[in-house]
């Protein structure tokens, strides 16, 4: 795991409910400081679909797919993500899959491609996002960024990205621009040996050093009992090992 920025678990089926089995891997493997997003209850979110209020309008809470990014691309320095949890409660009827690449492969193929391409996402401008408004409320100014950067507290790759093409602006310049696209490649290369697929099912979950990660659209049946329901726990903590 001290390797890889990511494993993926699975609990005997008699392990204890859900929201607490995820609460107590999130502590156990280092997360502490967990962050409370607008969705969140005590720093867990329910991820499912819910066609109705808030948290309608955010794509994790439907069943349409969401491309390749990291977690809180959104946030503000001082509530970067460094480490997450995903934890299945019960799998959809149909789809679903999760893809997930370590950050730090797609940061040396880039570079590898061409090292100038990596050197232009650390620019402190390579990345902005759109703010947040609601009903004509800014709940979240512009943000712009880095998508790569040197963790201060850790001294660790961060990576800070969204494939969402729309309204993100990414800095004019052909270096960045081509780098913007040399990602894409890599993200959605069809034989790439380094992308992880897997669709979780119940009792199994994610705990990751904030990598790319992508989940494919999917359909519940709520007459059949088939409804996905993920626990996710963001952190401002990476993974830590156990004593
Ligand atoms: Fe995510």
């Amino acid at each position: 795991m001290q390797r890889t920025n990511l494993f993926i678990y699975k609990l005997s089926p008699d392990a204890v409910a859900a929201r607490d089995a995820a609460r107590k891997l999130a502590a156990a493997f280092g997360l502490d400081r967990l962050d409370s997003n607008l969705c969140a209850e005590d720093g867990l979110s329910a991820i499912a679909v819910r066609p109705d209020g808030r948290t309608a309008r955010y794509i994790p809470y439907t069943d349409r797919p969401i491309q390749w990014h990291t977690d809180g691309y959104y946030n503000a320095p001082d509530e970067t993500i460094r480490g997450f949890l995903l934890h299945c409660e019960s799998d959809a009827a149909e789809g679903g899959e999760s893809a997930l690449m370590d950050h730090e492969i797609a940061y040396i193929l880039l570079r590898d491609e061409d090292p100038r391409l990596a050197a232009a996402l650390f620019h402190p401008e390579a990345m902005s996002v759109p703010p947040n408004e609601d009903e004509g409320q800014t709940l979240r100014g512009m943000r712009a960024g880095p998508v790569f950067s040197q963790d201060p507290e850790t001294g660790t790759l961060h990576m800070r990205y969204t494939a969402r093409t729309r309204s993100i602006a990414w800095r004019d310049d052909p270096v960045t621009l081509a780098a913007r696209d040399a990602l894409t490649r890599i993200l959605n290369d069809p034989a790439s040996p380094y992308v992880i697929r897997h669709r979780l099912m119940p009792g199994e979950g994610v705990i990751c050093n904030n990598v790319l990660h992508s989940r494919a659209g999917f359909r519940d049946d709520p007459d059949g009992g088939r409804c996905r329901l993920m626990w996710r726990a963001r952190s401002y903590d990476r993974i830590a090992v156990p004593a």
